[in-house]
């Protein structure tokens, strides 16, 4: 890829950024299309995100993904927001307009939904009760995506149960805590393991996934190890199961038309190129 003078800059900040799969993503599809243009890692400090987006006002930089930590950050000084990224308290994408302006969108809402659509055709989100594991920021990002697509409750299971109390509060009254994964299970149209546990390779979170019904898809955004337990366990209990890398690859689409005016070229494998550098940090 020849970098010119006139070359438009993306990138991904994040504290750290290095495991990002994101820059593979984008450089693969921009190199396809022909797009003068690079998508590069931004390892910002933990404490100066403010400072490093509110440079960027007026547009140098044509916009940023933001990972962990700074998602809610993002959010608080973006100057408009989309609905999701509104009520997820989350925004994973801002662009910067010529004029100084920031808008901030949340695009791992519409990932995860594009994922599900891919991985468990014909499932949807309205018929039958979400259940959701975990109430940090990716649990925020996913119960929020569900509670706007129609999800007829949304029940949130977590460790610290005032987490999953806090998180059903900000959403309305289609949310609400469970304390044991059993009863939220009964009539489950999709589980999702939005909980750090499995990443690496452990178990993850326990679910008894008989007592959900058959059609229960299941979900897992950790995609290190792409296929976790919790995935295999689903499996084994005759569940539909959706992985987490395609949530990314889905979110990364949004986000190449925001920076670059165009949808992500076909043709590109970017799951198998994905997949070849998971394998080669794993
Ligand atoms: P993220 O932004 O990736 O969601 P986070 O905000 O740190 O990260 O949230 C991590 C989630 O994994 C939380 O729901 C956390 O539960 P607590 O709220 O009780 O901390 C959950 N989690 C992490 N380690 C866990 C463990 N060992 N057992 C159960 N839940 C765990």
């Amino acid at each position: 890829m020849t970098i010119t003078g006139a070359t438009l800059i993306a990138g991904i900040a994040g504290s750290p950024v290095a495991h990002s799969m994101s820059p593979v993503l984008h450089n693969a599809w921009l190199a396809a299309a022909g797009i003068d243009g690079a998508y590069v890692p931004f390892a910002v400090p933990p404490d100066g995100f403010g400072a490093f987006a509110n440079g960027l006002r007026g547009g140098v930089v044509r916009g940023i993904n933001v990972t962990i930590p700074f998602k809610e950050q993002a959010l608080g000084l973006a100057d408009s927001a989309d609905d999701l990224a509104r009520l997820s308290g989350a925004a994973n994408l801002l662009t910067f307009a010529a004029d100084g302006t920031i808008a901030a969108r949340n695009t791992d809402g519409p990932g995860m939904l594009a994922a599900l659509q891919l991985q468990a055709p014909g499932f949807d989100p309205a018929a039958g009760p979400a259940v959701i594991l975990g109430a940090g920021g990716a649990a925020r990002g996913a119960a929020a995506t569900l509670v706007l697509a129609g999800a007829p409750q949304v029940r949130l299971v977590n460790r610290t149960r005032e987490r999953a109390e806090a998180l059903a509060q900000a959403l309305g009254s289609v949310a609400s805590a469970f304390d044991d994964g059993a009863p939220a299970l009964a009539d489950a149209n999709l589980i999702v393991n939005a909980t750090s546990l499995g990443l690496g390779g452990g178990p993850g979170p326990e679910v008894d996934f008989a007592r959900a019904p058959p059609g229960a898809v299941v979900m897992d955004m950790v995609y290190k190890p792409l296929d976790t337990l919790f995935l295999q366990q689903a499996r084994a209990a005759g569940r539909r199961t959706v992985d987490g890398l395609e949530m990314l690859i889905r979110q990364a689409v949004p986000s190449f038309e925001a920076f670059f005016g165009q949808a992500p070229p076909p043709g590109v494998d970017v799951r198998a190129l994905a997949l070849r550098h998971l394998g080669a940090a794993a």
